[in-house]
């Protein structure tokens, strides 16, 4: 028989986290909507060489995490294991700067990662992100970074920090690396082999080594903020004066480089306060002015982030800040199958007022009183036959367990005053 668990490193979401999951999505499109970005819905996989070409050749996430299956007409391709490349594909191929720049575009999708699972790591995980395509300016870095900002407010995540650093271009990196190389051939016995691997395929990836020794090591690197051109540099100033302008705060991250090789310039993470080292990026983002050229498309630069869902959800239950996102207002019992049809019916019109359910169990009322408890609703109404021929109902507020007979027809304007009292 088949494993009836989902598969390893995904899970099914279930209410009331399903809910949450829903409420910040909806927050985080409305904060994405008012500043102007227009959702995009692109498939779920792509060729894998987009993924290839555009996230970079020597990542973790192209060399171990992809995806990647042979349809039956002998394509190649592959589970979106992030949102950028996917973005840019759409935007060569669709034109869209023949609408004007800059292109703001939003998405709500899933993302797969073949990771090591782990609480706030899956397989499966979902993001929230924007892209800002064909602009350069620094206040756009700072508008994007302040707008997911305000969606992690929104989602009310808690306690979280900003970190912020530049990747300069490839012709600052161009100066960097070998100074890099340098640091780490000299260092090279005291790296594991997997740092030693990153050191001879892409040195900079070293920065993304979990090796707590390693890290240490790396304290003492030289730092690509040191190898800026005075154009990069005068970018990342820029950006930092309109986040402080924003009355934003953040920390310099010298050592925040991301794991994709598409990102120039601006990048940033936003970390959480509850969630553990490991797993604390609720977000991150940056500038990648190459990619779109890289694949195939026009000479425009772009800027954006993805939020991850199920780590905000995480952050909500660790720092304590969950709301409850599903309340049902009415509870409608029937005590006996005649009264059915005419449950109903009052649902309908209750509905109105907010989420109604009707008891279908044919409970004993006590039960039935029980059950309307337990799932939180703030009023019952019983319709017995007594109430059926003389059309009313009885009218229960479950918090301070007053009951009154309505008329049928005043049911909502009565549920609205207890809402209200
Ligand atoms: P990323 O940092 O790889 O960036 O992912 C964004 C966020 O998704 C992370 O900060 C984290 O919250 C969440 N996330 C990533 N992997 C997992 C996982 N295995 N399990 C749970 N959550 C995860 C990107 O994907 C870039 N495309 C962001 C971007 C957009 N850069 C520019 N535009």
């Amino acid at each position: 028989m088949a494993d009836l668990k989902p598969p390893r490193g995904t899970r099914d979401i279930l209410p009331p986290e399903s809910e949450r999951f829903a409420a910040v999505e909806r927050a985080a499109a409305d904060i994405f909507e008012r500043a102007g970005y227009r959702r995009i819905i692109t498939p779920m996989f792509e060729d894998t060489g987009i993924f290839e070409r555009s996230i970079g050749e020597a990542t973790d996430i192209v060399t171990k995490e992809m995806y990647t299956f042979t349809d039956r007409s002998g394509n190649s391709l592959t589970l979106r294991p992030e949102g950028t490349a996917p973005v840019m594909r759409a935007i060569v191929s669709n034109a869209l700067w023949q609408q004007g720049l800059p292109i703001k575009l939003y998405y709500s999708a899933a993302m797969f990662r073949y990771e090591r699972p782990q609480k706030g790591r899956f397989r499966q995980h979902h993001q929230l992100g924007i892209e800002a395509v064909g602009a350069e300016d620094p206040a756009l870095d700072a508008e994007v970074i302040e707008v997911g900002w305000q969606a992690l407010q929104a989602a009310g995540v808690g306690e979280a920090t900003l970190l912020l650093n530049s990747m300069g271009h490839p012709e600052c990196r161009a100066g960097y690396l070998p100074a890099l190389r340098e640091f780490l051939a000299a260092h090279r016995d005291g790296l594991d082999a997997d740092c030693k691997r990153r050191m001879e395929s892409n040195p900079l990836r070293v920065f993304d080594c979990k090796v707590p020794q390693d890290q240490a090591i790396l304290t003492d690197a030289p730092m690509l903020e040191q190898f800026l051109c005075d154009a990069c540099r005068e970018h990342f100033v820029a950006v930092q004066q309109h986040l402080r302008d924003a009355g934003l705060s953040f920390q310099s991250a010298p050592r925040l480089v991301r794991g994709f090789d598409y990102y120039t310039r601006t990048t940033f993470e936003y970390q959480s306060a509850a969630l553990e080292a490991a797993q604390n990026a609720l977000g991150g983002g940056g500038r990648y002015d190459g990619l779109m050229e890289q694949l195939g498309g026009p000479a425009l630069p772009g800027i954006g982030f993805g939020l991850g869902v199920d780590r905000m959800l995480l952050a909500q239950e660790e720092a304590k800040t969950i709301v409850q996102a599903f309340a049902l207002v009415s509870y409608v019992i029937p005590l006996t199958h005649e009264e059915y049809q005419l449950a109903a019916r009052v649902a309908k019109r209750l509905r109105e007022k907010g989420n109604t359910e009707v008891e279908f169990s044919q409970r004993k009322l006590s039960d039935a009183l029980a059950r309307a408890s337990k799932k939180g609703a703030r009023t019952a109404v019983i319709i017995g036959p007594s109430e059926r021929d003389g059309g009313f109902a009885t009218l229960k507020d479950l918090t301070t367990g007053d009951q009154h007979s309505v008329p049928l027809d005043d049911l909502p304007a009565r549920v609205g005053e207890i809402l209200n009292s």
